[in-house]
This record gives structure tokens, C-alpha cells and sequence, in this order.
């Protein structure tokens, strides 16, 4: 049975419109994989630390050399790769905050992305050790940018450092964008549609 990750990052709660988008994307999974299993994460309760010299340092560390105290500093780190290797296929609400991905979802990123874990430097430059997944990337932003709206997919493709070693090279990804719409009543009707359609398309 196939397993999804449902990753949110928005503050909002109920407000919000990438959690509708993403909750909707998520029950059309469902329905499209009867039984599986849906894994949540919700990044604005999570409460994930910065990176820190020992966190580093225990990172290049080998496995089997690593202090306790070095252990302990990679535990949560331990957990959320795990949680993403399990998963088949992951779903991320990524609102756009000051042109820029929402900094939870930047230290959620710093956590994952360790060396010999989920990436490796090799001749040709960094190159991703998850593979054969697929991710989908469901953002909003306030403002319409650039000629086709999508300025918040272009922003986050280019302030996700770990784009290039861990998404580009491993997972088909899919971004879909939505602009808030100006009544939240119409904003609903929306958001209801596009991602099931989008998951359509897509699957
Ligand atoms: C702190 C904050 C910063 C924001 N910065 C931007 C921005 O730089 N550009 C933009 O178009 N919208 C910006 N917005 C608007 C949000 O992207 C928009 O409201 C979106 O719907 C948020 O997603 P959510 O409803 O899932 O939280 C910002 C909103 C907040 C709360």
C-alpha cells in the first residue's frame, strides 16, 4: 500500500488557502488509493531548531563514530528522513512569505538534506539518494507575478538550496499555484477543483 506525506507550512489555520488546496489534494489521493496510508506534518507546530555546529558536525560525522550526544542532535533529523523515505509520494502547502518559501519549510529542508543520507557529493556535484518518488509543491501567494502568475513557483525553485541535490535529481515534482483569490467565499469554490484536477492530471 502506497504511503502519502502531507506536509503544511501555512500559520493560518482554517484561513488558510494552502491547507484547503493541500487537504483537498490529499482526500483525492485517498480516494484514488483506498487504504493506504496518509502521513501529516504539520511544519507550523513543529517547532524545528536551526542548525547548529554540533548538529553539523555530528552530520559528517560516519554513523558508526557519532557520540551519543552527537545521536541525540541528529534524532529529529533521523525521524523526518525517515518519515520522507517511507513515503511514495509527499504533498507540501508552501504559502509564499516575503518572496520566499516559509522559513519552517527552510529549517525542515536544512533537517533533510544530510549528506550520505539523502544526498552525496560526487565528480559531477551533489546528487540525491531518495529516489523513485514523487512530490508535489501546492503554493500561494498574495500577488500575481510575472507573465503567467507564477513568480511564488519561480521564487521558491530558486530560494530551495536543496532543490538541485535532493528535489531536481530525485523526484518528479509537480508544482501547482494558486493566487488567494480576493473573496475567500470564491477563493473556497476554487481551491476546491484545482488540486483534484491537478491530481488527475498528474496521476
Ligand atoms: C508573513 C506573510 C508574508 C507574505 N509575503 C508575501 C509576499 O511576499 N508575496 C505575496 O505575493 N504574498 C505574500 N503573502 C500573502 C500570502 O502568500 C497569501 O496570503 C497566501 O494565501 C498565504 O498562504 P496561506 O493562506 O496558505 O497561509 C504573505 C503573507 C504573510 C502572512
Amino acid at each position: 500500500m502506497p504511503t502519502l506525506l502531507h506536509i503544511d507550512t501555512s500559520p493560518l489555520g482554517d484561513r488558510s488557502v494552502s491547507r484547503h488546496l493541500t487537504a483537498a489534494y490529499t482526500e483525492a489521493w485517498r480516494t484514488a488509493n483506498p487504504g493506504a496510508t496518509v502521513v501529516t506534518r504539520d511544519l507550523s507546530k513543529a517547532a524545528i531548531p536551526a542548525l547548529d555546529a554540533d548538529w553539523i558536525q555530528a552530520s559528517y560525522t560516519p554513523a558508526g563514530a557519532r557520540t551519543t550526544k552527537q545521536q541525540a542532535a541528529l534524532r529529529l533529523s533521523d525521524d523526518l528522513i525517515a518519515e520522507l523515505k517511507a513515503a511514495d509520494h509527499s504533498v507540501f502547502g508552501v504559502p509564499m512569505h516575503n518572496f520566499s518559501i516559509p522559513a519552517t519549510l527552510k529549517l525542515w529542508i536544512d533537517q533533510i538534506a544530510r549528506v550520505e543520507e539523502t544526498f552525496r557529493y560526487e565528480e559531477s556535484g551533489p546528487v540525491g539518494l531518495i529516489t523513485g518518488k514523487t512530490a508535489t509543491f501546492i503554493a500561494s501567494s498574495g500577488g500575481t507575478y510575472g507573465p503567467r502568475g507564477c513568480l511564488a513557483v519561480v521564487e521558491l525553485r530558486r530560494t530551495v538550496p536543496a532543490r538541485r541535490i535532493w528535489f531536481h535529481r530525485c523526484y518528479r515534482r509537480r508544482f501547482l499555484n494558486r493566487r488567494r483569490s480576493r473573496c475567500a467565499d470564491v477563493g473556497r469554490h476554487r481551491t476546491r477543483s484545482l488540486p483534484q484536477t491537478a491530481y488527475r492530471r498528474h496521476s
